[in-house]
């Protein structure tokens, strides 16, 4: 069993959170590696997936999306996971009652639900440094509404705990299944 942990990103959190999935799926006995998107031209030697991206203005990143509708045929046939790296701060129920995970899950998980099947989704918590060079024009824009400062609170809100324990569960189901084409 070998598991690619693909993911897009701008500033590096979704980076972050892709790399501790492989580690502690390596340290649960699924030899796992990270590697962006862009970087992937086959994802044959792979048996299982965990896609991730990062969240801006309500849309997962769509490096993120044109690598899972371009495998989308291999991706089908594996066991596939996507994650979302998403909301800033640390409160799980925003000012409207709702929580926040489930508001802040990408628009594009349904059709990736229909396309692939996966087996889970999970959004976790981002990071944001206001600081780092803004990457595109309208991400600069953003940044400079007043707005911004209340919407995109500084800091690293990544739940390591909570991604340590999805990776877990992964592991788990991992070690029950059978081997891709077996
Ligand atoms: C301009 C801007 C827009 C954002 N929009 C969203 C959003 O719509 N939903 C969300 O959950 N997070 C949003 N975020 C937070 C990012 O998704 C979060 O910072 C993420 O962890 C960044 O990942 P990256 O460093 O891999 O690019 C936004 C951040 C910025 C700077």
């Amino acid at each position: 069993m070998r598991v690619l942990v693909a993911y897009a990103t701008r500033h590096g959190a979704t980076a972050g959170i892709a790399s501790r999935v492989a580690a502690a799926l390596t340290a649960a006995g699924q030899p796992a590696e990270a590697r962006p998107v862009a970087d992937i031209k086959d994802i044959g030697p792979y048996d299982a997936v965990v896609l991730g991206g990062a969240a801006y203005m309500f849309h997962w990143l769509k490096p993120a999306m044109t690598f899972a509708r371009r495998h989308r045929e291999e991706l089908a046939t594996r066991p596939v996971w996507l994650f979302s790296s998403g909301p800033l701060g640390t409160d799980l129920v925003d000012k409207d009652g709702k929580n926040v995970l489930e508001a802040t899950r990408p628009k594009e998980f349904d059709e990736l639900t229909k396309l692939l099947h996966p087996r889970g989704e999970q959004v976790f918590f981002g990071a944001y440094d206001p600081d780092a060079p803004p990457v595109g024009a309208g991400e600069r824009l953003v940044r400079h509404m007043p707005a911004a400062r209340t919407a995109l609170p500084a800091g690293d809100f990544r739940d390591w705990s909570a991604i340590d324990a999805w990776a877990a569960r992964i592991a788990a189901e991992l070690g029950t299944s059978e081997p891709c084409g077996q």
